[in-house]
């Protein structure tokens, strides 16, 4: 769990006043020397660390960027949303989907695509559902991957309209290696891949505010030294790989950005129209897609009025008394997919003139040897203040279908989705329009173990809940119907047999079915 820095929390900087206006106001001349010596003391450090190894250009442009973050840690106070100035955006700032969805789709589709280019967030690891190696190399459904639904998606699209649509992957030191095998795969396909790494920071020892590392090396302990920065490191780094300017000098006017494990986010060619067909004064810079919250992502950052700019409001940048209000449904409506339109001129030109102002996240960690380590991060998103004209579009929830969880898995593997060239569409054969909520227990957390307890996937279509807890199985052709809570207790298990119909059932108790 991360928050985002309210407040720079070194006891002795607290203790001489807390002011919780903006950034340096009140900044007592002793608070200002110890801030000083910090951030001499880390630069010396990074220096060090640099001079372990040659051949570090790349890391030393790292180190750029991670001494600005770190500098503005340093310096920020007092939270960074005054809460009476939070505005609802106006009515226009946040246009329903089926509004842009009505103005239709012009012949000449094709040449806004070739201006086109989608980027997916690929530095994360599959640990959180036990796998090893980049998550977007974890299958999905017919043994395809979150990349391989991604390549035939962008595929399809140059297949259907003759377009150019080049995939640009954004990797971590962590993904890089492993995806770059696999991506000879896709050598024969219709799809220009290109990868930049996002950028290598240290982790910061909670108490001394000193990097962890000891060189420069991913090696053994010093391994967990390092960290990739959140993904608002994403304008920085596609800046400084050259890749952003090698698309520019193609033609490309914008990027799509999405988490690879969205599987909901497709090339919509109704918002890339609009986009396309805005005059060029009033050019659309970024663009949001947000969704309806409901009662399951009432923590999902939302958009408000600030300061006359749309801006990101993350739950941690919430001051303490606000909180519920902030989770409300009623008051914030939507929240932010992560699916962004982001123009590549506008983010050469901010980061040129280094206005790129994200808020900083502390996400605090402790590594295997027991030591407490903070790491700063930024979110892609938060940056939509810094943009000119930024829209958020509320599109169907459809395109929010994130599988961070084997429960998220169970419900895209199995008949509530259908699958087309790389994209996922709910079956017609579902009479409600809302996904069933399902609940999987700890024995179902790793995927090996969840593929292990399923013989096939359940017939889900009528299914509302499903609570599963403890040593549970499920054999071949079992359908689920209504609310479903299977409950084994500590030293039982239940084995729902092949074929079973379970419909507004609880189970419990010992089932065991055995083979003879
Ligand atoms: C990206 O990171 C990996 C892992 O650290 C490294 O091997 C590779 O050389 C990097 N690529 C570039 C272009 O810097
Ligand atoms: C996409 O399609 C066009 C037209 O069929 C083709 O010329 C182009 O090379 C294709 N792009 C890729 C990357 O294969």
């Amino acid at each position: 769990s991360s928050h985002i820095h309210l407040g720079f929390s070194l006891s002795l900087l607290c203790s001489v006043e807390l002011n919780r206006g903006g950034l340096n106001a009140g900044m007592t001349e002793f608070q200002e020397k110890l801030r000083q010596q910090h951030e001499n003391s880390m630069h010396q450090e990074l220096e060090k660390l640099l001079s372990t190894t040659k051949g570090v250009e790349n890391s030393r442009k790292d180190f750029e960027g991670f001494k600005h973050l770190f500098h503005r840690f340093l310096q920020v106070k007092g939270p960074s949303v005054d809460w009476a100035k939070i505005n609802r955006p106006p009515e226009d700032s946040i246009q329903p989907y089926e509004r842009i969805h009505a103005k239709g789709l012009p012949e000449a589709i094709a040449a806004s695509l070739n201006k086109l280019a989608v980027v997916k967030l690929n530095g994360g690891l599959g640990t959180s559902m036990g796998c090893k190696g980049p998550k977007s190399l974890i299958s999905v459904r017919n043994e395809n991957t979150f990349l391989d639904l991604t390549v035939q998606q962008i595929e399809h699209l140059n297949k259907t309209y003759s377009a150019d649509v080049p995939l640009v992957l954004m990797n971590s030191f962590n993904t890089d290696e492993d995806t770059k095998k696999i991506l000879q795969k896709y050598t024969h396909h219709r799809v220009k891949i290109h990868t930049f790494n996002q950028s290598r920071y240290p982790r910061i020892n909670k108490e001394s505010l000193l990097p962890v590392a000891t060189n420069m090396g991913l090696i053994g302990e010093n391994g967990e030294a390092w960290y990739p920065p959140g993904h608002g490191d994403i304008y920085t780094s596609f800046c400084n790989s050259g890749l952003l300017d090698k698309l520019l000098s193609e033609g490309k006017e914008y990027i799509f950005v999405s988490n690879i494990d969205n599987l909901g986010a497709t090339v919509d060619l109704h918002i890339l129209n609009h986009l396309m067909s805005q005059p060029a004064d009033k050019r659309c810079e970024f663009v949001m897609e947000v969704t309806d919250k409901t009662r399951a992502d009432v923590k999902g950052g939302t958009l408000i009025q600030y300061d006359n700019k749309l801006r990101l409001l993350e739950i941690a940048q919430v001051p303490k008394a606000h909180v519920d209000e902030f989770k409300s449904v009623t008051k914030f409506k939507i929240f932010n997919t992560n699916n962004l339109w982001i123009s590549l001129p506008a983010i050469k030109r901010l980061h040129e003139q280094n206005t790129l102002d994200m808020e900083i996240i502390v996400n605090p960690k402790t590594l295997d040897g027991g030591l407490n380590v903070i790491q700063l991060e930024t979110a892609v998103g938060a940056a939509i203040k810094c943009f000119d004209n930024a829209l958020g579009i509320n599109v169907p929830r459809s395109r929010f279908l994130p599988v961070k969880t084997t429960s998220d898995l169970l419900l895209v593997m199995s008949n509530l989705y259908s699958l087309e060239a790389g994209s996922l569409t709910m079956s017609e054969k579902r009479e409600f329009p809302t996904t069933p909520h399902v609940k999987l227990g700890s024995s179902f957390t790793k995927v090996q173990d969840f593929l292990r307890r399923f013989e096939s996937i359940p017939d889900m279509l009528e299914l509302d809940h499903l609570t599963v807890s403890g040593d549970v199985t499920f054999g071949k052709q079992v359908a689920l119907k209504g609310t479903v809570i299977i409950i084994a207790n500590h030293g039982d298990r239940i084995d729902i047999p092949a074929g079973a119909m379970l419909e507004n059932k609880i189970v419990s108790g010992n089932l065991r079915i055995l083979d003879h």
